[in-house]
């Protein structure tokens, strides 16, 4: 393991095409380590820190890139929710799903569930503006924004879930990867441009990821949301909630399986998109999230 080896891979990932297309289905350091252990590079997540700091053109490598539009739309609509089913270009993306799905053998769901906290899942019953929830944040802070009972995969308390992405020491991680790559493809060729995985996200019963804004990486996002079964009653499901910047109002979007949400991070302050998502059910739910270009909607032909 070494610098060196790093340093290594990272030319390989900038003079290889179909390295640097897998380069897009990664979202965190673990991924990268991964990836160069496949290829024949044996490193480690600080070597390639290390090697990542001197080396030229590839610093940027394992970060999803961010997109701003020079002239935004004007939308009067501040999400978009469509069923897979119904957007010709998707069938791909649902043949990838069972193998998107997975569920890691490296994560202890008994110590999962040890760390739900009721007081943290009831914030998002609050609007991020009110004082009820100014006071619970203020509180939380000081307690300490980290879990003292999480291991280092379930360090934050705003996030009670599982980044996919940071177990890729199992058998059938790279079937997931590759998945992943195949899905990558598959929206590029829709949308007619560059794609990346911002975030693979396992939520397991009981679990949410608190009230954020995702200020620091502005743009359009795209989720790819399923279940592992439907829910049997349609207002007793997980939800995705955000708060209309303009007017206060809670907005919540009850889900199904096989959905696709398309909504637009924002930077100025008056224009936050504060959001939350909750799985409160036994239901196993997935979200893939991606970076889309501004003109998404103009490759969009619903059925
Ligand atoms: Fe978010």
């Amino acid at each position: 393991m070494s610098v060196q080896a790093s340093e290594a891979f990272l030319k390989v990932l900038n003079g290889t095409p179909s390295v640097a297309q897998q380069l897009k289905a990664v979202t965190g350091i673990e991924e990268v380590v991964r990836l160069g252990h496949r290829h024949g590079f044996d490193f480690t997540a600080n070597d390639f820190r290390e090697a990542s700091t001197f080396y030229r053109p590839a610093a940027q490598a394992p970060e999803a890139p961010v997109t701003t539009s020079p002239q935004p739309r004007n939308t009067t609509f501040l999400h978009h929710e469509y069923s897979l089913e119904d957007i010709p270009g998707f069938e791909a993306v649902i043949d990838e799903l069972p193998r998107l799905k997975v569920r890691p053998p490296t994560v202890d769901l008994a110590e999962f569930d040890r760390s739900y906290r009721p007081d943290d899942a009831a914030s998002t019953n609050r609007s991020p503006a009110g004082p009820e929830y100014q006071e619970w944040h203020r509180t939380m802070m000081e307690e300490g924004y980290l879990d003292p009972q999480g291991n280092q995969h379930t360090l934050r308390r705003d996030f009670h879930l599982v980044n996919l992405d940071d177990h890729t020491e199992y058998p059938g991680y790279d079937e997931y990867f590759d998945a992943k790559t195949r899905t990558i493809g598959a929206l590029e060729n829709l949308f007619d441009s560059e794609i990346r995985f911002s975030g693979s996200m396992w939520y397991p019963p009981h679990s949410y990821r608190l009230w954020h804004t995702n200020e620091t990486q502005p743009g359009w996002r795209m989720y790819v949301v399923d279940l592992d079964e439907p829910f049997e009653n349609e207002h007793d499901t997980s939800f995705f909630r955000y708060q209309n910047p303009q007017t206060g109002q809670i907005v919540t979007l009850h889900e199904k399986p096989r959905i696709v949400r398309f909504f637009k991070a924002e930077q100025d302050p008056d224009r936050l998109f504060w959001h939350c998502i909750v799985n409160p059910t036994d239901r196993h739910r997935w979200s893939f999230g991606f970076v889309v270009p501004d003109d998404w909607q103009d490759k969009i032909r619903v059925r």
